[in-house]
Order: structure tokens, then sequence, then C-alpha cells
């Protein structure tokens, strides 16, 4: 991993609770580069199918991890579909750190898959849409006033976005929407903020190894009868093989996604703004 020099800056990860999360790796990495980082979740321990989870501590594991490097860390319980709960993330983040610098929001949901859009429960997309696409304006609302505070130069933030927000995603579609959505407010904030100082951007992964896909296994599994193991060690599309036709021959890591965004942060970023990030291995060149 390159070096970067975050003492003094503080960042808010949210989406961070997950054992393998890229919202995890991310927020740790901020901590190795010196940053003090608030990670929030909506769960403390966030449930997982996975038998390798068994003894994960969730946020307050991972701040204790962060105190171990010696920066500080916060852990903030939140559901960000609730615009009230958005803005008690950022007032605790202000209260403990007294100014935000970085917000990355990693939350997301895949929601339903593999239903035609004629026949999607209005309940589960209303659900996909509060999360992926209204919380991330709730919080952004709330993250923005709070980096105001003392100055916005050389602030930034980061959106995770899908690669189904730039083509279409059949059998997805509200995952789909709300992944378009979060571009737009993404490019609009970009214009909006630039003359703070202010950069916006947006990662779109494709297929990585995280959570993300725990609760289709667990549905696949199920109507399978086997073990939720063998479906995520085996599927080769949940996990990221090859059958995605993947050309680097593999899934995204989170210390991939980690990476990119400690760039964006950087001072080495000084002019890339309203623009979002493909992470696919190759697998599109949009
Ligand atoms: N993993 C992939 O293949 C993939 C592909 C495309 C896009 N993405 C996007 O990347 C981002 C990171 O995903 P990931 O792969 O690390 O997923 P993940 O499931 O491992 O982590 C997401 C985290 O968000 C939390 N969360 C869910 N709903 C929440 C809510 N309402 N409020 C607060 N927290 C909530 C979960 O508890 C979890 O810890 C997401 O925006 C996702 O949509 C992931």
């Amino acid at each position: 991993m390159y070096k970067y020099d975050f003492k003094g800056k503080v960042a808010l990860v949210t989406g961070a609770g997950s054992a393998q999360s890229m919202g995890r790796e991310i927020a740790m990495e901020f901590a190795r580069q010196g940053a003090d980082v608030v990670v929030a979740d909506k769960f403390m321990v966030p449930p997982s199918v996975r038998k390798e989870n068994a003894g994960w501590g969730g946020l307050r594991q991972i701040v204790s991890e962060m105190e171990d490097l010696g920066v500080r860390g916060l852990a903030v319980e939140g559901d960000i579909a609730d615009p009230k709960a958005c803005r008690r993330i950022a007032g605790e983040a202000i209260d403990k750190f007294g100014k935000l610098d970085f917000f990355v929001n990693a939350v997301g949901i895949r929601g339903p898959s593999g239903i035609l859009t004629e026949d999607f429960d209005p309940e589960a997309w209303k659900l996909v849409l509060d999360v992926n696409l209204n919380g991330v304006f709730y919080l952004t609302q709330a993250v923005v006033k709070a980096m105001r505070i003392g100055g916005t130069a050389g602030k930034r933030i980061v959106y995770f976005s899908s690669q189904a927000g730039v083509e279409g995603t059949p059998l997805m579609t509200p995952y789909c929407v709300a992944k378009h959505g979060v571009l737009g407010l993404m490019k609009s904030l970009s214009k909006e903020l630039a003359p703070d100082g202010i950069l916006v951007n947006a990662i779109s992964p494709l297929t990585f190894a995280t959570n993300f896909r725990d609760a289709t296994a667990a549905v696949e599994a199920e109507k399978r009868g086997v073990d939720v193991d063998d479906i995520i060690r085996g599927d080769k599309i949940s996990r990221g093989g090859n059958d995605l036709n993947i050309p680097l021959g593999r899934p995204g890591y989170p210390a991939d996604a980690a990476a990119f965004v400690m760039y964006l942060c950087s001072d080495g970023n000084e002019y890339m703004t309203g623009q979002n990030f493909l992470m696919n291995g190759g697998n599109r060149c949009l």
C-alpha cells in the first residue's frame, strides 16, 4: 500500500461493520495512514450467515484494532434509511472529533435478485431505494453540514455506486435504479461543492469478495438444501470467478477499493471531482 500522511484528519466510513466489508478495510486503511476514524453501520455486530464470522466483534472490534494502531476511533450504530440516524451519526462524529475531513459511504444492500421487474414486490423496491439511494442523500445532508465546520478546503466525499449504476442490470432493477441515482447525486454535489474545495467522486465495483452476497447465498443454500458455506465457496458468480468474464481473473478484494479511496482522499488528487471509477477487473471498458 502506498503511504499517505492522514495524521490529524478525521474520516467517517459508513457500512464498515461486516467482517469482510469494503467499509471495514477502508476504515482500517485510514487508521493505518494515521487518521482518526468514525465507523458506522446499521448493526454494532452485523449478522452473517458464515461460520468464519462467528467470533466477529463488529464496530467495537474495529475501534479497538484502531486504538492498537495509536489513532482514535468511534463506533456509531445507525440505519442510514432513517434521516434522524444520519444526523446522529454526523453529530456524534463532531462531538468526538470536532470536524470531518473525509466521508466514504460503503453501505449497500443487494435486495432480492432474479426477479422480473413486473413481479417485483413494491415493499422490497422501497427498501432497496431507501437504503441505497435515499439513505445516501440523508447522510450527505448531515455530513456536508458537518464538513463545513472548521473550513471545507481539501475535504473529500467518496460514494459507492456499482457497474449496475452505469448499465442495465436485468432481474435486479431496483438496485440498478438506486445505483444510477447515487451517480446523479455525486455529479450534482461535485459541482455544488467544487467552489468550497470539497471533491466528490464514486467507485463502481462489479464483483468483490465481501459479505454483500451473503443473503443471496443463504436463499440459494436453502433452495438447494446445502450448507451456505458451500454456496459461498462454490458459486463462481457470487464469489467473482471467471463466470462473469473478469479478464484479471479474480474478484476484487476490499484492499483494492481501499487503495483507491486513499488516493482519492489524498493530496495526490487535487483535480478529479464528479467522476465515477469502475473497478471491474476489466470486465467492461465503459
Ligand atoms: N461486493 C460487491 O460485489 C459490490 C458490487 C457492486 C457494488 N457494491 C457496493 O459496494 C459498497 C460496499 O459493499 P460491500 O461489498 O462491502 O458490502 P457488505 O455487505 O460487505 O457491507 C455493507 C455494510 O453495510 C451495512 N448496512 C446495510 N444496510 C445498512 C443500513 N440501512 N444502514 C447502515 N448500514 C447498513 C451492512 O451491515 C454491512 O456491514 C455498497 O455500496 C455496495 O452496493 C458491492
